[in-house]
């Protein structure tokens, strides 16, 4: 019998990534999504690419008594991949409340029913956001973690605490996997990444202007001290994260972790600028991205880039894709939405 793993957030873009290569590996995919910012055709898709579909319930992780009736219908769960929450950086300041409740409360009621379920696997969707600006580079898991720039970042980090303090109480065992950028889309250009409205996020920002769909890519400032003066992040293919998430959970159902919370950077460990992403775009896909240098944006921080050591070793995992395949993958996914 296949084991059962239940991804929360898993018709989103990190989680319907994860639940391919899940199912693929010979797991039983069960999803929970409130579908506040994905659809559900996406579960559709999912059944496209692996030939079958995933267990879908939608349901919201802040209504606990539906969520012990999710587990009480499936009391033989072996792990739980947590994605579900708010995401969305600038929102988060400005309804910061939204942010608290939904990520906080969603994170708590989940590890309640885990442990009324006796489900004692959990691998969270961290991110990089809580080191904010590190002092060395590359940033390794021993970095200090600092005041996060916005609510958003602050519910990753509080979920992390809450998780660990969790974890030493009970027999709760977890994984944080802090991702770096995460971007690219499915090889097969079926699922992707589906912002709502105006994308926040640089890349489909700039596969949207590719498309004609935005007028002009503003690159937020020129005046960083960086190689070509705009800000350097590590960019990571979603493919790759998710196969993390698969090397995590298996850790975790083998009992190879070293400790009941483990945190792991999930990054290529290279940084690349503004710039370097709007010309390696241009180069891979033989598109013009139109763009202009503005402002800085608020909050931003100039540099950042994984040491992804620990993760290499200890999962066992290593990005394999390039920047390259990265923005051709986005591209592909990017033109799909216009059939
Ligand atoms: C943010 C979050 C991160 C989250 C990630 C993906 C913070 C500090 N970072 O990362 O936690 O995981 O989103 O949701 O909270 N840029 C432009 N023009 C644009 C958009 C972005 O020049 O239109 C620049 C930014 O200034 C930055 C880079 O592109 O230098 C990447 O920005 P973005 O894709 O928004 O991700 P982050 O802000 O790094």
């Amino acid at each position: 019998m296949a084991e059962k793993i239940l991804v929360t957030g898993g018709a989103g873009y990190i989680g319907s990534h994860t639940s391919v290569v899940l199912q693929e590996a010979g797991y039983e995919v069960l999803i929970i999504d409130n579908l506040s910012n994905a659809r559900a055709e996406v579960i559709d898709r999912i059944a496209e690419i692996t030939g079958k579909k995933p267990d879908f319930t939608q349901l919201d992780l802040c209504n606990s008594e539906d969520l012990h009736a999710f587990f009480d219908r499936h009391p033989d769960i072996a792990g739980a991949i947590h994605f579900a929450a708010h995401k969305s950086v600038n929102e988060s300041s400005r309804f910061p409340l939204k942010y608290y409740h939904n990520n906080l409360a969603g994170t708590i009621n989940l590890l309640q029913a885990m442990e009324r379920a006796n489900c004692h696997n959990l691998v969270f969707s961290s991110s990089c956001t809580v080191y904010g600006q590190p002092d060395q580079l590359p940033v390794s898991e021993e970095a200090p973690l600092k005041k996060a720039f916005s609510p958003y970042g602050n519910t990753k980090r509080m979920c992390e605490e809450i998780i660990r303090d969790q974890a030493e109480a009970n027999s709760l065992q977890a994984i944080a996997l802090r991702y770096f950028n995460p971007i690219g889309a499915h090889e097969s250009a079926r699922i992707g990444e589906l912002p709502l409205g105006v994308p926040n996020n640089l890349v489909p920002y700039l596969t949207q202007t590719a498309a004609g769909k935005r007028e002009s890519l503003k690159v937020f400032g020129q005046d960083y001290s960086t190689h070509d003066g705009t800000g350097i992040r590590d960019y990571i293919h979603v493919t790759d994260l998710a196969e993390a998430h698969l090397k995590a959970i298996k850790r975790l159902l083998k009992k190879e972790n070293k400790a009941s919370a483990e945190v792991f950077n999930l990054g290529t460990g290279t940084g690349y600028s503004v710039m370097d992403i709007i010309r390696t775009f241009e180069k891979v896909t033989g598109v013009r991205v139109k763009h202009e240098i503005t402002d800085r944006r608020a909050g931003d921080i100039e540099k950042v880039w994984a040491d992804p050591g620990k993760a290499n070793q200890e999962l066992g995992w290593k990005a394999r894709f390039g920047l390259d395949d990265m923005l051709r993958s986005a591209w592909k996914w990017e033109q799909s939405l216009k059939e």
